[in-house]
């Protein structure tokens, strides 16, 4: 699908972002395995998360999707899941394969995850290697890099493992196999990345404790209780419009209800850094996580340098930086980025060479980019390599842009933000 975006003249208005994708996932899998029934509102219903959905009801979890975005699961326990019928498919998800088969390699079953043709090139053995440390019997595609994984899962031991990149689906993935070993489990990583597996665990009961030493996560002692929660937007959704209202001469947008947890924030940090005008209001907490207002304004923005720990806080946003940083004075310098070449596409290469398209200065390094202002950007056609956050990271650079902007692959929206078009026709007057 094709999906042409104009310059705008004014961006105006109140959105509620979708909610968190990462807090959904974490959700429905975590209140699977707990004893009793949670009651999940504002679930993000983009395909990522119905696919974890999908694979959980498959292993045997009684999830029920009572209105938009209300999920109530029925959770059967820490041993209730059983050997599904049928191969798991976890789509475009990365989240939902990796923290699944953590939690598969801990269940006296053998389970098979894949994917689509991109989750199927993205690389497994971060999780392969420490789970098979961990006793688990693990095979994968491509000697054991890529999906389809084949897990014979059960009998595992905890270990001490240093992650070699800071990532959460790693360390969640390890997290929820460490509640099903014989002793502690201790994840360090190089970073801090996204907390809210610890969040939740910690509230449903479970013994894991972050120190110096890293993350020390105990075997479970008995059941989880279930957690109902209101899942806070999704500060990944809310990115756009910060960047859209930021760099735009004539703009206004209060984001309601996004989720402001601190290993989640680095959008606001890095744009402030750039001179963005960001009002935090509303401050709250929504379950465990803590939850704001953003009220963005336009704003002259000047480069910056991201980099090192800020970076796993704001992992999901380079795309949406890169066009922020296209239109603000002087030079910015993304570096400590490599990872982002193994997401749902090349990001470092899609976005420069997408931006391209549009007039934008920016040259590729391997671990992130350099890019340069450009007075305008110009409308051009483009494309979302079938991914999600390019899709939308070229819409915000279409409206910003000078004349017309058509997007190809637009309908990859759909993964993390369904009604992100409904949304841009709102607010773009
Ligand atoms: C996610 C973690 C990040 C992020 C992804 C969602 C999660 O991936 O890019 O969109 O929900 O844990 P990594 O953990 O691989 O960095």
């Amino acid at each position: 699908m094709k999906r042409t975006v104009r310059a705008t003249r004014r961006l105006r208005g109140t959105i509620e972002p979708p909610g968190d994708k990462s807090i959904s996932h974490r959700a429905a899998i975590l209140n699977a395995i707990a004893s009793g029934e949670a009651t999940v509102d504002n679930f993000q219903t983009g395909a990522d998360c119905l696919a974890t959905v999908r694979c959980l009801r498959a292993l045997g979890a009684r999830i029920e999707s009572l209105a938009t975005g209300t999920l109530r699961v029925q959770g059967s326990g820490r041993f209730g899941l059983r050997e599904a019928a049928a191969v798991l498919n976890a789509a475009n998800s990365g989240t939902t394969l990796r923290l699944l088969a953590g939690l598969l390699a801990a269940q006296p079953f053998f389970s098979v995850l894949t994917g689509d043709a991109s989750l199927r090139s993205r690389p497994m053995e971060r999780i392969i290697e420490p789970l098979r440390a961990m006793g688990a019997r693990i095979q994968g595609r491509a000697g054991g890099t890529r999906p389809p994984l084949a897990i014979d899962g059960g009998g595992l031991r905890g270990i001490r493992h240093r992650l070699p990149v800071a990532s959460a689906q790693v360390k969640s993935a390890l997290t929820l196999a460490g509640l099903y070993a014989d002793d502690e489990t201790v994840l360090e990583e190089p970073a801090p990345s996204r907390d809210h597996t610890e969040r939740m665990l910690r509230v449903m009961g479970a013994a894991i404790v972050a120190g110096e030493g890293g993350l020390r996560v105990s075997p479970l002692a008995g059941e989880l209780t279930p957690l109902s929660l209101r899942v806070p937007g999704d500060i990944s959704a809310a990115a756009f419009w910060m960047v859209a209202a930021a760099a735009h001469p004539d703009a206004e947008l209060r984001l309601t209800g996004v989720g402001v947890n601190p290993s989640r924030s680095g959008i606001i940090d890095a744009l402030r850094a750039m001179g963005a005008r960001i009002a935090i209001e509303k401050e709250r907490t929504w379950g465990c996580e803590p939850v704001a207002d953003i009220i963005v304004h336009s704003s002259r923005l000047q480069g910056t340098v991201i980099e090192g720990a800020l970076i796993p806080r704001l992992v999901d946003e380079v795309p949406a930086l890169a066009v922020a940083a296209c239109l603000a004075e002087g030079e910015t310098v993304v570096r400590d980025a490599g990872e982002l070449r193994v997401k749902e596409s090349d990001r470092i290469r899609a976005t420069a060479s997408e931006l391209r398209r549009l007039g934008a200065r920016i040259q590729e390094r391997p671990d992130g980019m350099v890019i340069q202002a450009v007075d305008r950007l110009r409308g051009a056609a483009c494309g979302s390599h079938g991914d999600h956050r390019l899709a939308m990271t070229l819409a915000v650079a279409g409206v910003l842009a000078a004349g017309e902007t058509t997007i190809g692959g637009a309908e990859a929206v759909e993964i993390s933000y369904s009604s992100f078009w409904n949304d841009l026709d709102r607010v773009a007057l």
